[in-house]
């Protein structure tokens, strides 16, 4: 949520340009308004546009030195005023941030009886305020400068990153306390890059350091030096090498990057599994020692824990499934037997976070299956699983999630003493995939969407692991395409639900072929009765569906090409409808407050 970006030494003395470009790789955290800064001779030139930043140029002019925003808005509307980058009275100070400042209204109050004019109804703005008024009628170095921004950086409360650009020393101070920050550095040209994420660096430099929580990093033309915030010292750092083509964060002749990441699934779930056998092996200890499992997520990565919960089952193993933002009212029976499975795209997604770390306080073993490496979650977990899948770029995730369920896949098997079978199984379920997701199964889901692009409502059925499978079907539909989709375990249908059947109501059934598979088709009939309208999507026919799209038959791993056809489906009805696949509506791709 909130994108930032920054560079000094610009080799092209055009800042502002590689500011934009930056930008729009980071789009997908957060797009109602975006904006830059950039230092020219004499000051601080700011623009600010709300909107996505899209196809935008910027015309600021030649600068070696600035920072730049995308938002998400929290505080204040999305108007020109509450975009980023903000300053304080004297034009001296530029800030960026992401995050939500909570105690900012007290800070406010003070700085405005000492006659500071806010233009923005942001919790941001205070900052550059507040590093005013310490420098306030003072001739300060960039060591004076560092001192006063970390004091006024410890002052805010939550979960915090902001970078402020000096006009006067020309240096840009960047902070961290929760929310991420990547220091980029390219030797070659002598360039420094701050991002909130890897996407954005890639062009650039693939030498990286992930701030840590509570460090800082100083940035002028002649050196850069990080610092342990607390105690205020310089630190010393090794840079990471990542190991990303910059192609993997662009569209590579696709129209969306959500089209290209549901593709990318016939490569990444076999990748996922093959990479991390030996993590998986290595894991096992913690389930063994563990007397309660409990898998944690938001959203769709909440969808993949109840799914494991399913799995798990199946061999052998009791857990429980928690929307991380629930978790509190379960943190009393936490404690130190218990072991937290954090399933996260981003790895930064407060409210998993705020549960870890509550489990964590209990003593609670944490094991996350993370996308993004150098996240807050993979630092406070005991173990993590990496799914190397590459950036996901579209806000709705698909390829993060098939290649989070699969390492629960595997671990369930691994444990189960049936590793073997699980990789066999994941090797067929990519074969077929190379095979089914093609275009002329993409032509049948265009076709499906022109017949329901006029609907307001559908329904999903699904019984044993295609109830969360359906869970996620819905949500895709939701996301993408903004219709309203609701998913049903097939058993509960008769006790209420099969009130909202009228004729012709779309319902999907999901099905397996597995011994549900009578009862599933059971529901569907209980439906048909209604004049409820079927659309099957399994690996069987039936004459109850009056639509039918085969899926490959894969045992248990049938549910991921039944998700696929709901991602599909989101995907093409979205673009019918006119939306912004890669980008839909009020979502960001990591919610990074609470
Ligand atoms: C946001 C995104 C969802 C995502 C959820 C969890 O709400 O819009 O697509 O599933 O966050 O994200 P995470 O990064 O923790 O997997």
């Amino acid at each position: 949520m909130c994108g930032i970006f920054a560079v000094i030494n610009d080799k092209k003395n055009n800042a502002s340009q590689t500011i934009i470009e930056g930008l729009k790789k980071l789009e997908y955290r957060g797009y109602d308004s975006w904006g830059i800064a950039v230092k020219t001779k004499n000051k601080l030139v700011v623009e600010k546009h709300i909107g996505k930043i899209g196809n935008a140029q910027t015309f600021l002019p030649l600068s070696n030195i600035g920072i730049g925003h995308t938002r998400w808005a929290t505080h204040g509307g999305v108007f020109d005023k509450n975009a980023h980058p903000h300053l304080d009275c004297n034009n001296q100070f530029a800030v960026i941030h992401n995050g939500i400042v909570e105690n900012y209204l007290e800070i406010k109050e003070k700085l405005i009886k000492k006659n500071h004019k806010f233009l923005s109804e942001t919790d941001t703005e205070i900052i550059a305020h507040m590093i005013e008024e310490e420098l306030k009628n003072k001739d300060y170095s960039i060591d004076d400068l560092a001192k006063k921004v970390f004091k006024s950086f410890k002052k805010l409360a939550g979960s915090n990153a902001v970078g402020i650009l000096d006009a006067k020393t020309e240096t840009i101070i960047a902070c961290r306390n929760g929310s991420p920050l990547v220091f980029g550095f390219d030797e070659k040209n002598n360039q420094y890059f701050l991002s909130s994420d890897i996407p954005a660096l890639l062009k650039h430099t693939k030498n990286v350091y992930f701030l840590n929580d509570n460090e800082a990093v100083v940035l002028n033309k002649n050196f850069f030096q990080v610092y342990d915030l607390i105690k205020e010292i310089p630190k010393k750092i090794n840079f990471e090498k990542i190991n990303l083509k910059s192609s993997s964060a662009e569209k590579e002749g696709y129209p969306h990057f959500l089209i290209k990441e549901i593709d990318e699934q016939k490569k990444t779930i076999l990748k996922t599994a093959e990479k991390n056998i030996f993590l998986i092996e290595k894991s096992l200890k913690y389930f063994k020692k563990a007397k309660k499992i409990i898998f944690i997520g938001c959203g769709t990565a909440y969808h993949c824990a109840l799914l494991a919960k399913y799995l798990f089952a199946k061999n052998g193993f009791e857990s429980d499934a928690y929307q991380a933002n629930e978790f509190s009212a379960f943190s009393n029976l936490i404690n130190k037997k218990t072991l937290i499975i954090a399933i996260s795209q981003s790895g930064e997604t407060a409210d998993t976070i705020l549960a870890v770390k509550s489990a964590k306080n209990k003593d609670a073993k944490i094991i996350s299956i993370i996308n993004n490496r150098g996240s807050t979650l993979e630092r406070i977990s005991d173990f993590f699983v990496p799914i190397y899948t590459g950036p996901e770029i579209a806000v709705v995730s698909t390829k993060a999630f098939t290649s989070q369920l699969i390492i629960t896949y595997l671990l369930a098997k691994s444990l189960n003493f049936k590793q073997k079978e699980g990789l066999k199984n994941i090797k067929k379920l990519s074969k077929e995939l190379n095979k089914w997701l093609n275009q002329s199964l993409k032509n049948k889901i265009i076709d499906l969407a022109k017949k329901l692009l006029k609907e307001n409502h559908f329904y999903i059925i699904g019984k044993d692991l295609n109830y969360p499978a359906s869970l996620e079907f819905a949500l895709k539909i939701k996301e993408t395409a903004y219709t309203h989709a609701e998913a049903f375990a097939s058993g509960e249908l008769k006790h209420g639900v099969i009130a909202l059947i009228e004729k012709n109501t779309p319902c999907f059934v999901l099905a397996s072929n597995d011994e549900h598979k009578n009862d599933i088709i059971s529901s569907a009939t209980e439906i048909k009765a209604r004049n409820g309208k079927i659309f099957g999507i399994a690996p069987f026919e039936s004459k109850i569906f009056d639509f039918f799209i085969q899926t490959p038959d894969i045992k248990e791993l049938t549910i991921i090409p039944n998700i696929i056809i709901g991602q599909l489906l989101g995907y093409y009805l979205g673009i019918g409808k006119g939306a912004d696949p890669d980008k839909p509506r009020n979502l960001a791709k990591s919610v990074t407050v609470k």
